[in-house]
C-alpha cells in the first residue's frame, strides 16, 4: 500500500504502486533549475545545435503536403518508411534487420515498459548493471520485478559477475528473465562494454535462457566517431534491442524503437496498441523527412563535437578541483561521468549543501535498487556550456572539500555510506577513473 493518511485512496491503490516513489531529490531539482545553479544533474541534449529554422520549414511542409495523414491515427507498429530508415541506422552498428521486426515506441522509455510488461511477472528477476539507468529501474519496479545488480568496471559488465548473479538467483530459486545492459557510453557510469565481453555475455545469457535487453540511445555519440558493434548484431534470436531519436535528434518528439526477435514482435505491437494505440504519426513523419532530407550524420557529428568539448572541460576541471581520493570515469562518448567521492562522504546528504553552493548532481543511490552508490554521483556534461561546467565542478570541489573536513572532524559518527564497490569504487582490480585508467578508457 502506498500514499499517506491524507490520501483518501490509500486503501485502494494496486500493489504495484508500492515501488512508485517520488524521488527524494525532486524538490531540490526545482531549486537546481534556477539559473544561478549549475546543473550537472540532467541528461538533456543540447538542442541549440539543431537547424531549427529548417526544421520549422519542414514541419510547415509536412502539414501542407500530408497533414491529413500526419494528424490521423496510425499503425500500432509505426510507419513503414521510418522503420526502414531505422534499419539503416542500426546497420551502422552491424545489425541486419527487417523493418517488420521494428516496433516504433513513445521514446525508448515506452519500449522498456512494453518489454518488461510482456516478459516479466511480479517476482521475476532482471539483472542490471551496478549502477543502472534510473528510468529503467522505475519501470522494473512498477512491474514488481526484482533487480539484481551486477558489477561492472571500466570495460563494462563483468562476465564472471553475470555468471555469479545467475548462479545466485538459481540457488535462491529465482527466475531470471532479462539481462538489461547499456553497452555504449553508459548512463550513468560513462563506460563502454568491450567487444570480447559482448560476445561472452551474449553466450552466457543464451545458454542460461535469459534474454538480453540491449538499450542503446547513445551509440552514435562516440567522440572519435567510431561505432561499436551491437550485441544484437551477433545474436538476433536472444537480444531485444532498443534505440531512440532522443539523443541523436530531439527528445521532445518522444520517438524510440524496439527491434525484437520475430517471435516477440506481435506481442510488442499488441502491448503498444493497448498502451498508446499508436506512436505519434506526426512525429514519426517529421523524423522520417528529417532523415531523408537533412544531412543528419553531420548533425550527429556536430553533437559529438559539442559533447566532446564539454567532456574535456569536465575532466580538466575535475583534475584541477577535486580533492585527493576522488575518482571518476573517463567516458569516450555520451553524456555522463560517474564520480566516487572520498571515503565516507554521503552524496545524498551532501546534495542540499551543493545546491546551496549553486551546483547540482544526481546522487549515486538513485541508480541502484539495493542502497549502493552512497558515496557516488552522476555528473552530466551534455547541457551546460564548458565555462559553466568548469565553474560547476569548481563549486562541487569546494563542497566536497568542506564535507571532507567535517567528516575528518566527526569521523564515522556522520554515518557515511558503506565503501563503494564496482565501477569508480574501491574493489581491488576494478577501480575506474583517472587514477587507474584501463585500456578501455585511456
Ligand atoms: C539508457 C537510457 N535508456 C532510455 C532512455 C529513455 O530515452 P527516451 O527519451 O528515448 O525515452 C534514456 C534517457 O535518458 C537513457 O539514458
Amino acid at each position: 500500500m502506498t500514499g499517506n493518511s491524507l490520501d483518501p485512496y490509500v486503501a485502494a491503490y494496486a500493489r504495484r504502486t508500492t515501488g512508485m516513489r517520488a524521488s527524494a531529490i525532486r524538490a531540490l531539482f526545482a531549486v537546481a533549475s534556477r539559473p544561478e545553479v549549475v546543473s550537472l544533474a540532467g541528461g538533456m541534449p543540447y538542442l541549440q545545435s539543431l537547424p531549427l529554422k529548417e526544421i520549422a520549414a519542414q514541419v510547415e511542409r509536412l502539414i501542407s503536403d500530408e497533414g491529413s495523414v500526419a494528424l490521423q491515427y496510425g499503425s500500432g507498429q509505426g510507419i513503414e518508411p521510418l522503420r526502414e530508415q531505422i534499419c539503416e541506422i542500426m546497420a551502422l552498428e552491424g545489425i541486419v534487420a527487417e523493418p517488420d521486426d521494428v516496433v516504433v515506441t513513445v521514446g525508448s522509455q515506452m519500449a522498456l515498459d512494453l518489454v518488461t510488461k510482456i516478459f516479466c511477472d511480479p517476482g521475476d528477476v532482471i539483472l542490471a548493471e551496478a549502477p543502472s539507468y534510473v528510468g529503467a529501474l522505475s519501470v522494473f519496479s512498477a512491474y514488481q520485478t526484482e533487480v539484481v545488480h551486477v558489477a561492472m568496471d571500466d570495460s563494462g559488465l563483468i562476465p564472471e559477475a553475470v555468471e555469479e548473479a545467475i548462479a545466485g538467483c538459481a540457488a535462491r530459486g529465482q527466475r531470471v528473465k532479462l539481462l538489461y545492459t547499456i553497452p555504449n557510453f553508459h548512463n550513468p557510469a560513462g563506460v563502454t562494454l568491450s567487444a570480447e565481453r559482448r560476445a561472452r555475455i551474449a553466450e552466457i545469457c543464451r545458454s542460461a535462457g535469459i534474454a538480453v535487453l540491449e538499450d542503446n540511445p547513445y551509440g552514435l555519440l562516440g567522440f572519435d566517431g567510431a561505432t561499436h558493434r551491437a550485441i544484437r548484431a551477433d545474436d538476433a534470436d536472444n537480444v531485444i534491442y532498443l534505440g531512440s531519436f532522443s539523443k541523436t535528434f530531439a527528445p521532445g518528439l518522444r520517438i524510440g524503437w524496439v527491434l525484437a526477435p520475430h517471435a516477440a514482435r506481435e506481442k510488442l505491437v499488441l502491448a503498444n496498441e493497448a498502451a498508446t494505440l499508436n506512436p505519434p504519426v506526426f512525429n514519426q513523419m517529421m523524423i522520417s523527412r528529417y532523415l531523408a532530407s537533412f544531412d543528419w550524420k553531420s548533425q550527429i557529428k556536430a553533437y559529438r563535437q559539442t559533447y566532446a568539448e564539454r567532456r574535456d572541460a569536465m575532466l580538466g576541471a575535475l583534475s584541477t578541483h577535486m580533492p585527493d581520493g576522488t575518482r571518476w570515469t573517463v567516458p569516450q562518448g555520451g553524456f555522463y561521468v560517474w564520480l566516487t567521492a572520498p571515503t565516507g562522504l554521503d552524496t545524498s546528504a551532501m546534495l542540499p549543501r551543493a545546491v546551496t553552493a549553486r551546483v547540482a548532481y544526481v546522487p549515486g543511490t538513485a541508480f541502484f535498487t539495493d542502497g549502493q552508490g552512497g558515496s557516488q554521483m552522476r555528473l552530466s556534461f551534455c547541457f551546460p556550456t564548458p565555462d559553466r561546467i568548469v565553474e560547476g565542478v569548481r563549486r562541487l570541489g569546494s563542497v566536497i572539500d568542506a564535507e571532507r573536513e567535517v567528516h575528518a572532524t566527526f569521523g564515522s559518527g556522520m554515518g557515511g555510506p558503506r565503501a563503494a564497490g564496482g565501477i569508480g569504487g574501491a574493489t581491488p582490480g576494478v577501480i575506474a577513473g583517472v587514477d587507474a585508467p584501463s585500456p578501455n578508457t585511456a
